[in-house]
C-alpha cells in the first residue's frame, strides 16, 4: 500500500489525476472504475482541464461506475447517472456508450446484479478503479457488516445513510432505501485501486482502515490485502497516522 501524502484537496485532486492521467496514457482503451462523491470531483474537474488542453484523450476508454440508487430516473438531479454525466462524461469526449452505472431503474434486482458484474467480467476486468473512503469505513454502498460482500448487489441503506443522505432531498422519505453497489470481491479483483481522501473528519477512519484489522466492520480494511492500492490523502485526513508512514 503506497500513501501519498498531499497538502490540501487540491493537490490530492491533481495528484490522483495525474494517477489517472497515466493511466489513460499508457492504456488509452483502459477501463476506469468510478466513484462519486465530494471526494473525486476535484479529480475529474483536473481530468477535465488537462482535456482541454488535448492533454487527455478519452474516445477509447471504458467506465464502469461503482454503484447507484435503486429507484432513481437518470435524469434525477440526485442519481450517480446525473453526477457522472455532470462531473465528466458530458465533460470530455468519451462515448456515451462506453460509460456503465448499474441501472437504478432496472426493478430486477438480480437480474441487474448480474448483469452488471457480468459487463465488468466482459471487458477483462477493471484496470484501476478509483474509491472514496465513507465516515464508517464503507466504499461503494458496502456498508459495515458481519462479512464482507463479493459481487454487485443491492443493498439497504442503513438509517444513518438515509440520514446523512437527506440534506440532497427534499425531505427523508425522497430518499431512495436502496442502492446497487459492486461489491467488494468486485472491487478487490480491479488491477490497481486509488483512493483519495480528504479532510480532518476522515482522519479517524483512515487509522482504522488502513491500520487496524482486516475486518468488515471496517470494509476498507480488506484494501490492506490488495497488492497495488494507492491511497491519496491530504495532511489533514492522514493527522492521526502521521508517525505510521
Ligand atoms: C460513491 C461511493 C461512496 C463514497 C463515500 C465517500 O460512489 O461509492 O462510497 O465514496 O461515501 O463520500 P465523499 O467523497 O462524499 O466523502
Amino acid at each position: 500500500m503506497k500513501i501519498f501524502e498531499t497538502k490540501n484537496y487540491q493537490e490530492m485532486s491533481r495528484k490522483a489525476a495525474n494517477i489517472l492521467s497515466a493511466q489513460i496514457i499508457l492504456k488509452p482503451d483502459c477501463v476506469l472504475g468510478l466513484a462519486t462523491g465530494s471526494s473525486p470531483i476535484g479529480t475529474y474537474d483536473q481530468l477535465v482541464e488537462w482535456y482541454n488542453k488535448h492533454d487527455l484523450d478519452f474516445s477509447e476508454v471504458h467506465t464502469v461506475n461503482l454503484d447507484e440508487y435503486r429507484g432513481l430516473t437518470r435524469d434525477n438531479d440526485q442519481s450517480y447517472y446525473y453526477f457522472m454525466h455532470k462531473h465528466l462524461f458530458d465533460r470530455v469526449n468519451i462515448k456515451p456508450e462506453n460509460t456503465h452505472v448499474p441501472n437504478g431503474m432496472e426493478p430486477d434486482a438480480d437480474m441487474e446484479c448480474a448483469r452488471y458484474e457480468e459487463l465488468i467480467r466482459s471487458f477483462g476486468g477493471v484496470d484501476i478503479q478509483l474509491l472514496g473512503l465513507g465516515h464508517n469505513g464503507h466504499i461503494g454502498f458496502n456498508e459495515p457488516d458481519t462479512a464482507f460482500a463479493k459481487t454487485t448487489h443491492c443493498v439497504n441503506l442503513t438509517e444513518s445513510t438515509i440520514e446523512a443522505n437527506k440534506r440532497f432531498f427534499a425531505s427523508a422519505d425522497d430518499v431512495p432505501r436502496q442502492a446497487y453497489t459492486m461489491g467488494i470481491g468486485t472491487i478487490m479483483q480491479a488491477k490497481k485501486i486509488l483512493l483519495v481522501v480528504s479532510g480532518e473528519d476522515k482522519a479517524e477512519i483512515v487509522e482504522k482502515a488502513f491500520y487496524g484489522p482486516i475486518t468488515p466492520e471496517v470494509p476498507a480494511s480488506i484494501l490492506q490485502l490488495h497488492t497495488d492500492v494507492v491511497i491519496v490523502a491530504d495532511s489533514a485526513a492522514l493527522a492521526k497516522v502521521k508517525e505510521l508512514h
